[in-house]
């Protein structure tokens, strides 16, 4: 089965998008199969790769209007597909709120491709409503994207515990796979002294990568392209090529426990 990685965090702009198709790209880099899964009514992640918004996308699929192989987009990227998210995911969660077995519908959905990849990636709303419920039990793996500064870590608890309710009542394969930072800015003392504070906590699940500011980072999905198309040797790109090392040999390390 390929590996399903969520990438959570209900505090907006922490990076998860940028992350899922940047770190997506990188691994498509090196051959893999990589799935995008935009589960986010923004729609960000379509518009990063420049998909095409008027297709089925997510919520079709879900709603059993069409199969996830129907679904299915290309994206300027090779080996790396989407599956397009958008507006409409705003009633799949109050739609969903009455329905037995609510909190399966995503993997449920994604069940009949998990195995066409390497690798899934699912972005989530900034929210933990039923949608990110959803993309936590449909996953093995949760990135949390922190932003270096000082509020990064309110709310981290709360979604700790969602994660932790997740196990224990839906989905036990789910772990805890990192805790990556993200827009790190040199010039500020405090964004070392937050960076610090969590690897005291969580120690090796901190990834070693931490992603730089990086305005090119910011430019790209306005061309709709991944960060390594628009600008090959920019510091956003060799970033997120480092974490696609470190999460491969992750994967590695965690298959072979
Ligand atoms: N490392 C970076 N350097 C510079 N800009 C960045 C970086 N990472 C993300 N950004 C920019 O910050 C903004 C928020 O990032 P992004 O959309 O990835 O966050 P998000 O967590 O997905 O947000 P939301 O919660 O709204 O979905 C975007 O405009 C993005 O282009
Ligand atoms: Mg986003």
């Amino acid at each position: 089965m390929g590996t399903v990685i969520t990438f959570a965090n209900q505090k907006g702009g922490v990076g998860k998008t940028t992350t899922v198709v940047n770190l997506g790209a990188s691994i498509a880099e090196t051959g893999r199969t990589v799935l995008l899964v935009d589960f986010d009514s923004q729609g960000n992640l379509s518009s990063s790769v420049g998909a095409d918004r008027s297709r089925n996308g997510i919520y079709q699929v879900i709603s059993g209007d069409v199969s996830a192989e129907e679904a299915i987009q290309e994206t300027p990227q090779p080996d790396m597909s989407i599956i397009i998210g958008g507006s409409d995911l705003t009633g799949a969660s109050v739609e969903l709120v009455n329905e037995d077995r609510r909190e399966y519908y995503l993997r449920e959905a994604l069940a009949p491709v998990v195995d066409r990849f390497d690798y899934i990636f699912i972005d989530s709303p900034p929210s933990l409503g039923l949608l990110t419920l959803n993309a936590l039990v449909a996953a093995n793996h949760v990135v949390i994207p922190l932003q270096c500064e000082y509020f990064a870590l309110e709310g981290l608890t709360q979604l700790l515990q969602n994660i932790k309710r997740v196990q224990t009542s839906f989905n036990k394969e789910l772990e805890l796979f990192g805790i990556l930072f993200t827009m790190y800015d040199k010039r500020t003392r405090l964004a070392d002294d937050v960076v610090q504070e969590v690897i005291g906590y969580f120690g090796k699940r901190v990834f070693r990568t931490i992603i730089p500011r990086n305005i090119r980072l910011a430019e790209a999905p306005s061309h709709g392209i991944p960060v390594n198309l628009y600008d090959p040797a920019c510091v956003g790109t060799r970033s997120y090529q480092k974490l696609s090392e470190e999460v491969l040999n992750r994967v590695k390390t965690t298959t072979a426990r």
